[in-house]
């Protein structure tokens, strides 16, 4: 009997896929994007503690140096972490940490997760003038990623992931609402966050299928973790009263899900073998708020490869890098 990749993933969330499943990832460079801290750092933990060599990106030295005291001491002592300075937001230091990551890994990656994201802050634009968001959760992202493109698709069996949102599903636009966005323009923090995780997962069917139509033996899944306990709420949650924003904050740090079962999507489209390009992961509990990793709903739109084109398009003009 032939079973859907649904009901596969179904058989594997009933046994509960964790931590321990992650097959040993010795010999395997990986980088995480916003690893300072909520699931990137878990992220990078977990992929050290199966012998990975991790590249964890930080904005902040303080922060990166933290983070990567943490990431070495769940690690093998003979391939220590290490850190690379990212302000995902900017095109200058996503050129030039791309570079960095490169040289040093002599163009062998294995693993790129791009993780780093902020939910809904006040209006705010990045030092290119787009929009925070946008610059933050799509464009750096994307750029990075295309600018890495030489070492993951020179490493056989590498892997894009990128970190989207059930937030995703009631978001939509066109291509003059996406050139309105990058502008900052009717801003609403939480529509302009749905709206760049639906572009992060356009983004990661577009390179799919430009790894498949080039024969390239690498793939570019996406992944969600629910509703989990990071500073996501603390550091958004754009136009709340200070009141409001402290009870978020609090309700988020109750009710949301451990960092550790929050990241274990994400980590599944990381490294579960025998996986195909285009999927997308999350939670299999109610309402895919928590619970063991499995296929996640995506919307329609989502896979409009039409609408992947627009984007990628814009993504070029703003940032003058040409996509694959
Ligand atoms: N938590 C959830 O329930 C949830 C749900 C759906 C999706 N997500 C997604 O999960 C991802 C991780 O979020 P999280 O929940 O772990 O939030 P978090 O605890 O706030 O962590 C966000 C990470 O992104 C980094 N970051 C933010 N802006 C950056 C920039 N301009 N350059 C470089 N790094 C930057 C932060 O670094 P700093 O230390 O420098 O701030 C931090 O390391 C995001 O993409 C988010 O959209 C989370």
């Amino acid at each position: 009997m032939r079973h859907s990749a649904r009901q596969r993933d179904s058989a594997r969330a009933s046994r509960a896929w964790t931590d321990a499943d992650i097959p040993q990832q010795s010999g395997r460079t990986a980088v995480v994007t916003g690893a300072t801290g909520g699931l990137g750092l878990r992220i990078a933990e977990v992929l050290a503690s199966r012998g990975a060599r991790v590249l964890l990106t930080s904005r902040d030295p303080g922060r990166g140096a933290a983070a990567l005291e943490r990431v070495a001491a769940a690690g093998p002592v003979d391939t220590p972490p290490e850190l690379v300075e990212l302000d995902v937001s900017s095109l200058a230091s996503v050129r030039t940490a791309a570079s960095e990551i490169r040289a040093r890994t002599g163009d062998r990656v294995d693993l790129l997760v791009n993780n780093a994201g902020v939910m809904a802050p006040p209006l705010g634009y990045s030092t290119d003038g787009i929009e925070q968001q946008w610059a933050t959760n799509v464009i750096g992202p994307a750029a990075l990623t295309w600018l890495l493109l030489p070492a993951i698709e020179s490493t056989p069996g590498s892997r894009v992931i990128f970190v989207s949102s059930d937030r995703h599903r009631g978001a939509s636009f066109d291509e003059a609402r996406l050139r309105a966005d990058l502008r900052g323009e009717d801003y609403r923090g939480f529509d302009y966050y749905g709206r760049t995780k639906l572009a992060d997962l356009l983004l990661s069917f577009e390179l799919d299928r430009h790894f498949r139509e080039g024969g390239i033996d690498a793939l570019s899944a996406a992944a969600h973790p629910g509703f989990t306990a990071t500073n996501i709420v603390a550091n958004g949650f754009a136009g709340l009263p200070p009141f409001a924003h402290r009870v978020a904050t609090w309700a988020a740090g109750v009710f949301g899900q451990p960092v550790q079962q929050g990241a274990l999507p994400i980590l599944y489209a990381a490294t579960a073998p025998h996986m195909s390009g285009s999927r997308y992961f999350g939670p299999t509990g109610l309402f895919e708020l928590r619970g063991a990793p499995g296929s996640a709903t995506r919307s329609t739109l989502s896979r409009s490869a039409e609408l992947g084109a627009v984007l990628v398009r814009c993504i070029e003009e703003v940032t003058g890098i040409v996509a694959p």
